[in-house]
């Protein structure tokens, strides 16, 4: 059985995979390697500290793929102007998927469908989802507990099924996918892509500190804390990275969010090594496949 759903067919990907954009560690080489190995591959427009650097960036990544990634824009922390920058250059570059989070995607759904991109939104529940559908977005990535970053509460068993039935448009994976087995879960379930962030963590190409991947592969599930106090909205974090006592308004001396209080998810409890973006691709569709043998 082919690898293939609607979705990845239509943007041409070799799997139904996305690396998942990562606050701080995604970077341009993660996107190039994601593009060789035939997925998906995407970043913050934030992870360049400027619309230069972001132009730079886009440069860089154009001089050597025209596969198709994502460029992810997150609209409610972001001031209005750099939206505005980094929308002018991510269509100026063509770059074909943008993925919004963190507020009212109207307006950006409207300027990439007149240059024909697909905007994907995420979400970690249905009233939000409904919203993002009324405003046009072509998929809902749905954002599970247990996922890295900004996680939800909704078991993906729920989650992907419910959101599918109703709204009706193509369902993204977000959360605890890292291996093939949780891939054709995934896929079973109705999602069209599986979108990865802590399984890419431990990669070779990303941007995280060497510690930081080591405590990946290290971790499981337990150490995974879900809490308000790093940013004032629930995320995933590894715990001792943690500082005791820290709230959204107060952050201990040195410790810097999301750069030294490391985010993972659930998913930790499967990754054993850290590996090149194509090796862990390969590695998910070689599980994925014997996963479907073995269900016969
Ligand atoms: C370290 C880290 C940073 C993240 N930063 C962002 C971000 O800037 N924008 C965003 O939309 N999602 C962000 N996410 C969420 C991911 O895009 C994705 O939804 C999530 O990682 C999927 O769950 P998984 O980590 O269990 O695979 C982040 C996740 C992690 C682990």
């Amino acid at each position: 059985m082919k690898l293939e759903t609607p979705l990845s067919k239509r943007l041409g990907l070799k799997y139904p995979f996305v690396a998942a954009p990562m606050f701080i560690i995604s970077n341009k080489e993660m996107i190039v390697a994601c593009a060789e190995a035939g997925i998906l591959g995407c970043m913050p427009s934030l992870n360049a500290r400027t619309p230069e650097q972001l132009r730079a960036d886009l440069e860089w990544i154009r001089q050597r793929t025209d596969r198709p990634f994502g460029i992810n824009v997150t609209i409610g922390l972001t001031a209005p102007e750099r939206v505005a920058a980094d929308m002018a250059l991510i269509l100026e570059f063509e770059v074909p998927v943008i993925l919004t989070s963190y507020g009212n995607p109207t307006a950006l759904v409207k300027e990439a469908h007149a240059a024909n991109r697909l905007v994907f939104h995420d979400v970690i529940g249905l009233a939000h989802g409904r919203k993002a559908v009324a405003a046009g977005v072509d998929g809902i990535i749905a954002v599970s507990a247990g996922a890295g970053g900004h996680a939800g509460r909704i078991s993906p068993f729920v989650l992907i099924p419910w959101l599918r039935e109703e709204l009706k448009v193509p369902i993204l994976a977000a959360g605890c996918i890292s291996t093939g087995r949780q891939v054709v879960a995934s896929l079973a379930l109705g999602a069209e892509l599986c979108y990865l962030g802590t399984r890419f963590i431990a990669s070779t190409e990303c941007g995280a500190t060497d510690a930081y991947k080591d405590r990946v592969v290290s971790c499981g599930p337990e150490d995974i804390v879900y809490t308000d106090a790093v940013s004032g909205i629930h995320a995933s974090f590894i715990a001792e990275t943690v500082p005791a006592g820290m709230t959204p308004e107060r952050t201990p001396e040195g410790a810097k969010r999301w750069k030294d209080i490391w985010s993972a998810g659930q998913g930790v409890g499967q990754i054993h090594a850290i590996k090149p973006i194509g090796a862990i691709v390969e590695d998910l569709a070689r599980e994925a496949h014997d996963t479907l043998a073995g269900l016969g």
